[in-house]
């Protein structure tokens, strides 16, 4: 047994939780199993960071300082074996927030940007907020792994004059940790042809076999990453993420986006916690990865078991799995339809991360064992 108690079940209701007390027209008593944050309790030393800071009792406007850099360049280099450049450092309340700040600083209205569906329905989102074209590089699923069409990437591109690319590293929803040769294959095209590269690397600590591949390892210039500790140590409700912007003119104009949308300080609270979750947390992220890759074992073996018609993509990382629901021969909402009123669960549907996402479900498993064996028996009585 280690340090940390992953099997502890907290009750979530009430607390202003996305994922429990917000409905969408869902029915009352729903099991949510969408949105990504996990059902863990976070470690006592957070815990007691964050009540060391109220107690001082005053809530200020808060800035970084330089012992915040010091912690995560820490992180970068005893988790990714990399030397970051904590200059080239914005903070900001949010990845996707960033990603917005970033498409304006890279590109014009009406310029094309490409990404890879399915994948993080924010992107396309993001995207068309912005008054920028949408551009998609459907992935290959070729016996349940997910592959990188490169010769479709790149002819999209020069067929619309893409301007950016949004990476998704590792891959939400379906799993991947991107290996050396399939980032440098990308890169090389996009720096062919211009093309800047937005790497978001949300899940970055979640890669289960191996050591991630930022792409900070690979690019002197033409890329910015936007990361946060949020879902490593679920700490999104503290609302704070990281930009890292290679290039000194790209990383201006970041600036100016945020002086346009009037954004600067940031909360204290995330400041505390982040700095101290990246001093202190190896060890907890070491035995939450161990969970959840038991977790995912579960997962796999019980579909296997029980319900052999619904296909697992093994992920190489993040805690989100993608179900291949297909062999049912369902539309998409007789699916979402079954899962929702027979099983009574809230997953993501497949649909949402692009058409090629159809037939799919995602589910999140970073939650208690016992309540994942509760939610894989709602499905089996819902399909058996
Ligand atoms: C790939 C990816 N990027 C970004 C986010 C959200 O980040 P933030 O809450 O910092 O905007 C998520 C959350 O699910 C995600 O999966």
């Amino acid at each position: 047994m280690g340090n940390y108690n992953f099997d502890l079940e907290v009750n979530r209701y009430n607390t202003n939780s996305l994922k429990y007390d917000i409905k969408r027209g869902r029915p009352d008593g729903i099991f949510p199993l969408w949105v990504a944050d996990t059902d863990f309790k976070s470690p006592d030393f957070l815990i007691k960071a964050l009540i060391d800071k109220a107690n001082h009792g005053i809530f200020g406007y808060s800035e970084p300082l330089d012992s915040y850099f010091k912690a995560l360049k820490g992180w970068y280099q005893r988790h990714y074996n990399v030397s970051i450049d904590t200059s080239k450092i914005r903070l900001t309340n949010g990845v996707v927030f960033s990603i917005c700040q970033l498409i304006r600083s890279v590109t014009n209205e009406n310029d094309a940007i490409i990404i890879n569906e399915p994948v993080y329905y924010p992107f396309k989102a993001s995207i068309l907020a912005n008054n920028r074209k949408v551009i998609i590089n459907e992935l290959v699923n070729r016996n349940n792994k997910y592959y990188i069409d490169y010769n479709d990437f790149e002819k999209k591109i020069i067929d619309n004059n893409v301007k950016a690319y949004i990476l998704c590293n590792p891959h939400n929803p379906v799993g991947r940790a991107w290996t050396e040769e399939e980032l440098l294959k990308l890169i090389e095209i996009c720096k062919k042809h211009n093309v800047f590269i937005i790497s978001d690397e949300i899940h970055g600590d979640f890669v289960y076999n191996g050591s991630f591949n930022t792409i900070l390892k690979y690019l002197d210039n033409g890329f910015a990453i936007c990361s946060a500790l949020s879902k490593t140590f679920n700490i999104p409700g503290l609302q704070i993420s990281h930009t890292y912007i290679a290039d000194k003119e790209i990383y201006n104009k970041f600036l100016h986006e945020l002086d346009v949308v009037g954004y600067s300080q940031l909360s204290i609270f995330g400041l505390v916690a982040s700095e101290v979750l990246f001093n202190q947390g190896d060890e907890y992220l070491k035995e939450l990865k161990e969970y959840l890759w038991n977790n995912i074992q579960f997962v796999k073996e019980y579909l296997e078991k029980k319900l052999p018609k619904v296909k697992l993509i093994i992920p190489e990382a993040t805690y989100l799995l993608w179900l291949d629901f297909k062999e049912y021969g369902y539309s998409d909402a007789e699916l979402r339809n079954i899962i929702t009123n027979k099983a009574n669960l809230w997953l993501d549907d497949g649909i949402i991360f692009g058409k090629s996402g159809s037939g799919f479900q995602r589910i999140n498993i970073a939650l208690p064992r016992k309540r994942l064996e509760i939610a894989l028996d709602n499905l089996y009585n819902a399909f058996k």
